[in-house]
């Protein structure tokens, strides 16, 4: 099996941390309820989720719990009526928390803004309403092009409370990826904003949805609101383009919130598969916010005094579950920070945590261990003691950045999460609890009510310590609903790959002798580069399409900070020495070229012309020929994929 994307050090941990006294006796979820939420969770899954479905506000509840006649589209809670965004604002100004601060936003100059639920209630409704006045209603899709600002949450819950369906694109993305994703959910608005800061300078995002909306594929979008955030010159469309501040100035802070069915969609969020283009991944109201609900209250031990920062941008799951619906449906204090972690000085996220007495901080091992770098004097200045939770997520976080995690931002008292979950899952699925005997590197085990567990390619669970791939033998309630416009891959890409109807989560992953689960890497040709999917085969059609590279091979590389980066082999077409002066000139414009194409997340490490590439016989690229001779392995050590790889 193929070891080669995880760290090294993975493979040879075997120290436990166990959780204080203090912790344990605090925690929501107690050694006692826990093995009670087990129990019932392994006798009847659908009686655990039930009890998870009560704890939130319904319109009408249901007629059953789950709906698995025509599985794998399954169907959570159906018959029941509700709207995640009256559990996440509406229900709390009808209690103690209407004048609770919900959002604590920091801008990177250092500007703050904060809103009470009540606060952001209004904002909501304004919204809403201006959305209403410009025809957009329930089932229209929406794409925001965002940065982290106040108004991109209250976009987002404004787009829900009215029924219609958002989609976030994360601004790391270019104008090309921004375009496809516009014209696939056939988006009427687009909503932007001018620019943010990130590491002291201006980046402007309006230009980038401008070009975007040159084409005839985009003709769909009737309007673009736009965002105020930064002084920079813009150009405004007119009739097309409006001001976020202009449409709402006069509108009310009341707003109907609309009735949805619990399976109506609420997001579509784009990630990158094994084949094919990246995929819309539907999430509805209903089992969606169950599923966020249970984890934010069980993992994140949310209790009212909490103030919750989760550093993911809104444009990837993490922000969508974590920053956003999680923290607001619990009725927690949710932080959101504009820029970069560096900036002034890397002692940025210290600083934030310090002011604002951040008690559960949750992030990326790529941030730790970028922050490692600069040393522990940095965290050493701030007052982190409020801290009682740390968390993970996104890619495998190696023990070395764990320990350091523990030590100096968590006073060696403040247990780590490392949560596995994906796109796909909406929840987290595997994760320790606050009181878990911890193993570093490891994800410990499937929550209550999640049936995971590691097989080969037949569907055979394999023995302790052997790699297999990792799968989910039930359904959980915030799982994806469908793929947009293409629900054969729901079967294909996940559920028809291992025989027995189990979800493939597409990762490599082994079970010690203590049932812990420790996560390998991606099983397909998915690179996980500082915690963002993407997929070598959008990298190498960013390459072809250029047209000096005849073809392109891409595979991961290990990388020390951002666990994995990408290299790309390259078949170039004659006649390029009659364009660039010599070959370094070539590749830097493929660089360039990549970078239109995808924009800045698909970071390409280097560029190997090459005479030839290793093929299958029915002429498939071989990238694990390509990563044994990057990695110095014998090809048989990098075995291949499922056997129609
Ligand atoms: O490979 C796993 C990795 O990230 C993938 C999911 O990526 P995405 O859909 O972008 O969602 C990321 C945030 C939820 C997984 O298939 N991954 C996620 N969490 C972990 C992880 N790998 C190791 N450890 C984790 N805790």
């Amino acid at each position: 099996m193929d070891h080669t994307g995880a760290l090294d050090a993975l493979l040879h941990e075997e120290r436990v941390f166990r959780p204080l006294p203090q912790i344990v006796i605090e925690a929501n979820v107690t050694p006692q309820n826990l093995q009670a939420a087990q129990a019932k969770a392994d006798t009847d899954a659908l009686a655990y989720w039930e009890d998870a479905a009560h704890e939130l506000d319904w319109f009408k509840k249901w007629d059953r719990v789950l709906d698995d006649s025509d599985a794998p589209f399954y169907k959570w809670f159906p018959g029941a009526k509700c709207n995640i965004v009256y559990n996440a604002l509406d229900r709390h100004i009808e209690t103690g928390n209407k004048n609770k601060l919900a959002l604590i936003w920091e801008g990177e100059p250092g500007d703050q803004r904060k809103y009470t639920y009540y606060e952001l209630y209004r904002a909501v409704n304004r919204f809403a309403n201006a959305l209403r006045s410009l025809g957009i209603g329930r089932g229209d899709h929406v794409v925001l092009y965002m940065p982290l600002l106040p108004e991109t949450v209250i976009s987002m819950l404004a787009v829900a409370k009215i029924g219609a369906v958002h989609s976030m694109v994360h601004g790391g993305y270019s104008a090309k990826v921004l375009r496809e994703r516009i014209s696939d959910v056939q988006a009427r608005l687009v909503i932007t904003a001018d620019g943010f800061y990130r590491n002291g300078k201006i980046v402007n995002l309006k230009n980038v949805v401008d070009e975007a909306l040159t084409s005839a594929s985009t003709e769909c979008v009737e309007t673009c609101v736009v965002a105020h955030r930064v002084t920079v010159d813009v150009e405004m469309h007119e009739p097309r383009d409006l001001w976020y501040d202009d449409l709402v100035r006069r509108e009310r802070p009341e707003a109907p919130t609309e009735v949805m069915n619990a399976d109506d969609p609420l997001f579509v969020l784009y990630t990158s598969g094994t084949s094919g283009t990246p995929k819309g991944i539907v999430h509805s109201h209903g089992g969606y916010m169950v599923g966020v609900n249970r984890t934010m209250s069980w993992v994140f031990d949310i209790k009212p005094t909490d103030i919750f920062w989760c550093t993911a941008d809104a444009g990837w799951i993490t922000g969508h579950s974590y920053v956003i619906y999680g923290p607001l449906v619990t009725g927690t204090t949710t932080v959101m920070y504009e820029g970069s972690s560096l900036y002034p000085q890397a002692d940025r996220l210290w600083d934030v945590v310090d002011r604002y007495g951040v008690t559960i901080l949750y992030t990326a091992p790529t941030l730790i261990r970028m922050l490692m770098r600069y040393g522990p004097q940095y965290p050493k200045r701030k007052d982190l003691s409020t801290l009682r939770l740390l968390g993970t997520v996104g890619e495998p976080c190696n023990p070395e950045a764990w320990v350091w995690l523990y030590k100096y931002i968590g006073r060696s008292e403040c247990p780590i999460m490392d949560t596995w979950w994906q796109t796909e899952t909406g929840m987290l699925m595997i994760s320790p609890l606050p009181i878990s005997l911890l193993k570093p590197g490891s994800v410990n085990k499937p929550l209550p009510g999640i049936a995971a567990d590691i097989v080969d390619a037949q569907g055979n669970a394999v023995p302790a310590g052997t790699t297999g791939y990792l799968i989910l033998r039930r359904p959980w309630p915030g799982m994806m609903r469908d793929v947009l416009g293409d629900s054969a891959r729901l079967r294909s890409d996940y559920w028809e790959r291992i025989p027995g109807g189990v979800y493939f989560a597409g990762d490599l992953a082994r079970r010690d002798q203590d049932g812990y689960i420790w996560i390998e890497g991606r099983a397909d040709d998915v690179m996980n580069i500082a915690g963002h999917r993407i997929g070598t085969v959008d990298v190498e059609n960013a390459l072809t399409s250029h047209r000096f590279v005849s073809e392109a091979a891409v595979i991961p590389v290990p990388d020390k900070i951002k666990g994995e980066v990408a290299k790309a082999f390259v078949i170039l077409t004659p006649g390029w020495e009659d364009h660039f002066e010599n070959l370094d000139e070539l590749l830097k414009a493929l660089r360039l070229h990549v970078q239109n194409e995808i924009g800045p997340v698909a970071e390409l490490r280097a560029i190997e012309p090459r005479k030839t590439l290793p093929r299958t016989p029915s002429g498939k690229i071989m990238r694990r020929i390509l990563r044994a001779e990057e990695l110095g392995l014998n090809p048989a050590e990098v075995t291949t994929l499922l056997p129609d790889d």
